[in-house]
């Protein structure tokens, strides 16, 4: 078998222009425009690219984009009083804060310093536990991201086996609250699991998120069953640097019945649902109809 390859890059490409319709909508009919404040502290190179991408997506969404930039030193009193006042903003319906922090402020208490109605990243605590009750939240945009992708392949999920491995904060653990949102049997297994191969193979859908290149290959999938690849890892092979996921690739998509690349698979769907994600905090601020297809 050949897996069907699950186009991230087109799939995210129309999640955007759903947003930008509905942000289009909103202020043709509410006179109201989304707005997403993103705060990164510090120049760390990665951190740059990705927060200059969320302002343009941003932008091509018809959304306003607030950008923070703040020095390396900044204080926490600082960044505190800096979300307190886009907490207070009318105009700021999500707010980011890039992470990770420099090592002196702590991420626990910023993150949840946050007005959760406004956190567009779904870290804050009172969303992790909405989250975990099956109750309205903000959903972290990656794990949202691969459920769009899963729904869209499937129909209903109801049922199915559903593996993930690995059990961030960020991916894993709410992945598998979303996967158990939508009734199926769920185990998270991690690098401490015993026989992994075995427990990977009882997968009909298979979520890889351990930050390990290459780790989940061929022997771990079951014949036919879909498989995303959340992992970017750079590496050096043959003199070259390469991008590639937590699956190895080759190996995975000769078993699998379908599987999502490295690059151009989950990537492209984080920035997506971020949107996504922006939009719904603004239609519920506004006590609008939340935009349909596009949440949990
Ligand atoms: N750094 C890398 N990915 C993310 C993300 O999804 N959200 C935030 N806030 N920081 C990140």
């Amino acid at each position: 078998m050949t897996a069907t390859v699950i186009d991230g890059k087109a799939f995210a490409a129309s999640v955007r222009a759903q947003v930008a319709a509905h942000v289009a909508r909103l202020k043709d009919e509410n006179g109201i425009t989304p707005g997403l404040a993103v705060v990164l502290v510090g120049e760390d190179p990665a951190s740059q690219v990705y927060v200059r991408n969320k302002g343009v997506q941003t932008h091509e969404a018809g959304m306003n984009s607030f950008e923070h930039k703040l020095s390396v030193d900044t204080s926490e009193a600082d960044l505190l009083a800096l979300i307190a006042t886009l907490n207070a903003d009318p105009a700021v319906h999500g707010i980011l804060v890039q992470l990770p922090l420099p090592k002196h402020l702590d991420s626990d208490l910023v993150i949840n310093s946050i007005d959760p109605a406004k956190d567009v990243d779904g870290f804050h605590i009172s969303n992790v536990g909405l989250l975990g009750t099956g109750q309205k939240s903000m959903v972290p945009c990656t794990p949202l991201g691969c459920l769009m992708m899963l729904r869209d392949h499937h129909g209903s999920l109801a049922g199915m086996n559903a593996v993930v491995v690995g059990r961030s904060n960020i991916v894993g653990k709410p992945m598998a609250q979303l996967l158990l949102g939508d009734s199926c049997t769920v185990t998270i297994a991690h690098s401490r699991t015993k026989d992994l191969a075995e427990v990977c193979r009882r997968a009909d859908i298979l979520v890889a998120a351990v930050g390990r290149p290459e780790m989940i290959t061929g022997d771990m999938v079951k014949p036919g069953a879909t498989v995303i690849d959340v992992g970017i890892n750079r590496i050096e092979k043959d003199g070259k640097v390469r991008l590639v996921g937590d699956v190895h690739y080759e190996s995975a998509a000769a078993v699998a019945g379908a599987i999502t690349p490295v690059p151009g698979g989950v990537g492209p769907m984080t920035i997506a649902c971020l949107l996504a994600n922006t939009l719904t905090a603004c239609c519920r601020a506004n006590g609008l109809a939340e935009p349909e297809g596009l949440t949990a």
